[in-house]
């Protein structure tokens, strides 16, 4: 019989070791660096603008002036990769101002390369900020998403982004076969080494809605249930990002990160290829409001959070507080 009394079990041990940094840092199972994180940037046209987001506080809109300063800043901090999304001036029904060669993501991308040619710049690939009814595709007469002639203006957004210097093109669109399509027209006009990062896991969330505010794309009728996913369901969440990875996607995003943390892990044992997580827009602004009102400490909550998504499988986490992260991790 072993003797139970007095002796240490090795949870206590382990506990006593991490009181001690360097052993701390050798048993801990999981690093959040800068090197895993992705800043996404929300940018607009003009020469000199920086438009606060009222739901995302210490968020701004920017003119590519800015973002480029803003790209410089957290690529110097050590986060190696920007995610870009557009704010047009007008918008129309077809989103034409998604896959125009002018246009701002198209503009942004380009200043971007020239000054930090070593930052990745992945460029979000939708129509929803484009057109005028707020959808991800185009609408048909009877009100409903026509899915095929989506992908077609989808996939050359993807192109017009890459032929502008984008480093890897991420849909966020969720219309069926959209990875298959932009793989297909990227590899036939000569981008074979453009990645494909898939949103495959993107669920009809209540979270997105500072985001919504952000680049004005609620929808005008109707909702994105359509096309986005139950957040009851993880089963059609692994078969989404199988599906995405035999399309040829070459890293799947699950998305939110925080209310979906088995999600990640189940995705990431089920495909086996780099995962990334996006902390979006809500969980932001849900972090935000409780420390202003002195409900949380800003900081350890925003590592606690980041650190579960890395610890749930996240290779990569997309999060509004990438730079900031950085500068504490400095
Ligand atoms: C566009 C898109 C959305 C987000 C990223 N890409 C919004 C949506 O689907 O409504 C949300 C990001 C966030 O909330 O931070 N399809």
């Amino acid at each position: 019989m072993p003797r139970l009394t007095g002796m240490a079990f090795p949870s206590t041990r382990l506990r006593r070791l991490r009181q001690t940094s360097l052993l701390r840092d050798m048993v801990r199972e999981t690093e959040l660096t800068p090197s895993h994180l992705v800043q996404p940037m929300f940018v607009e046209l003009g020469t000199d603008s920086r438009t606060p987001i009222e739901a995302m506080p210490g968020v701004e809109r920017m003119s590519i002036s800015h973002a480029v300063e803003e790209a410089g800043r957290a690529h110097a901090l050590g986060v190696p990769a920007v995610l870009l999304f557009g704010v047009p001036a007008e918008k129309d029904e077809r989103g034409s101002g998604a896959y125009d060669d002018e246009g701002v993501v198209q503009l942004a991308v380009r200043a971007i390369k020239d000054a930090h040619p070593e930052l990745v710049v992945i460029t979000d690939v939708c129509l929803c900020a484009y057109t005028s009814h707020g959808h991800c595709g185009v609408i048909r007469a009877d009100g409903a998403v026509d899915n095929d002639v989506s992908l077609e203006l989808l996939a050359r957004t993807a192109i017009s982004h890459a032929v502008a210097g984008a480093d890897a093109v991420a849909p966020s669109d969720m219309m069926d076969g959209r990875v298959g399509a932009l793989r297909a027209q990227l590899d036939a006009e000569d981008h074979k080494d453009t990645p494909i990062v898939a949103y495959s896991a993107k669920f009809a969330s209540a979270f997105y809605g500072p985001f919504r505010d952000a680049v004005d794309s609620a929808p005008a009728s109707g909702d994105r249930r359509t096309y986005q996913m139950d957040p009851a369901n993880s089963d059609e969440a692994v078969r989404e990002a199988l599906l995405d990875v035999e399309e040829g996607a070459d890293v799947v995003m699950v998305k939110p990160a925080l209310p979906y943390l088995d999600v990640i892990r189940r995705v990431k044992e089920a495909t086996r290829v780099p995962v990334a997580a996006y902390s979006v827009s809500g969980e932001y602004a849900m972090i935000e409001a409780a420390a202003a009102a002195g409900y949380l400490d800003r900081r350890a909550a925003v590592l606690e959070a980041l650190t579960s998504i890395r610890r749930a499988g996240a290779d990569i986490v997309i999060t509004y507080h990438a730079r900031q992260v950085a500068e504490w991790l400095q």
